[in-house]
């Protein structure tokens, strides 16, 4: 029996996305590299408890404010801290010594949107290249088509996000097979923009409007901790609003219990 090729669809912007339902039930993998994507990664790697995206600066005050001092209100309004948060979304303020073990309360401008939206999904990855090679196996192992959501700029095509996505779909047809996948005009778009820029991905990013930004405010050295391709063996998932390894998720004792309770059923 031959077996149908498996398809990998891209939005170049959340912005592309109407409605959460348009990805109920999908997989979904939301990459900013600049830089929502690296700091969540970091900051899980480096200990977060979780991560919870929220609809607006004043949802996350709202979640943080009743938190008991356990979170940390945590994301960036044009690049910079929002005032009355306790980090901005500058890689190296997500060190092990500040979130171990606390919950991070996150907004930010293109990212949080992104992963808003991908609420309904069936899986829903956060990639950036700090993690690619996680993300990959993943997907590998999952064996069913998924859409790459890149969280662009205001509306924008995102270089960045772009080939990174690009880097996802040429690292997976390697690993699998070039006939495992059908790609879309965006995707297959997106693989070729990578072959152009993978020699050199920190030279990509201070090519990029963002990444020239990021910069002129003084945030280069984020330049550089976005580009370390496979700095963490992390795979961030967002499930029921809140982003976690799929190793705390799997290690959880209420879903445990639910397992449990499941198989004792059957
Ligand atoms: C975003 O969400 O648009 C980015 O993460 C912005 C940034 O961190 O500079």
């Amino acid at each position: 029996m031959e077996i149908k090729p498996l398809k990998i669809s891209l939005y170049f912007s959340h912005d592309y996305v109407d409605s959460e339902l348009e990805l109920k039930d999908k997989n979904v993998v939301v990459i900013d590299v600049l830089r929502t994507s690296t700091t969540m990664v970091t900051g899980l790697a480096n200990g977060a408890k979780e991560i919870i995206p929220t609809e607006s600066i004043a949802a996350a005050g709202m979640i943080g404010r009743n938190s008991e001092g356990q979170a940390l209100l945590c994301g960036e309004k044009n690049a910079k801290i929002i005032e009355g948060f306790n980090l901005g979304n500058s890689i190296k303020e997500y060190s092990e010594e500040v979130v171990k073990g606390k919950i991070l309360v996150f907004n930010s401008t293109n990212g949080t949107p992104s992963l808003i939206k991908s609420k309904f999904a069936r899986n829903c990855a956060v990639l950036g290249f700090v993690n690619m090679s996680r993300v990959v196996s993943f997907l590998k192992e999952l064996k069913e088509d998924f859409i790459i959501l890149c969280a662009g700029k205001d509306g924008d095509f995102s270089l960045e996000d772009t080939v990174c996505a690009g880097m996802l779909v040429s690292e997976l047809l390697e690993a699998a097979g070039k006939n495992s996948y059908v790609l879309t005009d965006s995707s297959m778009g997106a693989s070729k923009l990578y072959s152009a820029y993978k020699k050199d991905i920190l030279k990509m990013l201070h090519e990029t409007e963002h990444g020239k930004f990021l910069v002129s405010l003084g945030f280069e050295d984020d330049l550089v901790a976005c580009s370390q391709v496979d700095k963490y063996n992390m795979l961030p998932l967002l499930r029921s609003g809140v982003i976690k390894s799929i190793e705390a998720f799997e290690s959880d004792p209420k879903l445990t219990m639910k397992k449990v309770s499941q198989r004792n059923a059957s």
